[in-house]
């Protein structure tokens, strides 16, 4: 059911010193800093050859990240996002086999414009799990 892997999301306590080590070290295609209020995070997009990596900064005090970053001082990865075909079908699929889809399990438009959905880490070997409907 699962296809590409979208990108993975990695939560940064400093979003320069991240951007330019990713630039300039690492020499990845980095781009601006998006913010997305709806989301309580700044993003930066980095684009690989075969997928994209997402850092994550809190923006905002209520920001979904903030703990995340609390326990993980240094930054760590986040989430992984996998591309589905028909993010409903896939939802209903997931319930019915027992996994809890967070929030209220109806999908939002995530950054890149599209309907995503997060699943509970707890239910998928301790990691967040993003679907986006490609
Ligand atoms: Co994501």
């Amino acid at each position: 059911m699962i296809g590409r892997l979208n990108h993975v999301a990695i939560a940064v306590p400093d979003l320069e010193a991240a951007s330019a080590q990713y630039s300039e070290t690492l020499g990845a295609k980095v781009g601006a800093p998006q913010p997305e209020p709806d989301h309580g995070v700044t993003v930066v997009f980095i684009e690989l050859p075969n997928t994209k990596i997402e850092l994550l900064h809190p923006l905002g005090e209520d920001s979904p990240i903030n703990g995340f970053l609390e326990k993980n001082p240094s930054g760590g990865i986040h989430h992984i996002c996998y591309e589905v075909d028909d993010i409903l079908a896939a939802r209903d699929r997931l319930q019915a086999a027992g996994a809890r889809v967070l929030g209220s399990g109806e999908p939002k438009i995530g950054a890149h414009g599209k309907p995503v959905l997060f699943l509970h880490p707890k239910d998928f070997t301790g990691t967040l799990v993003e679907l986006e409907q490609a």
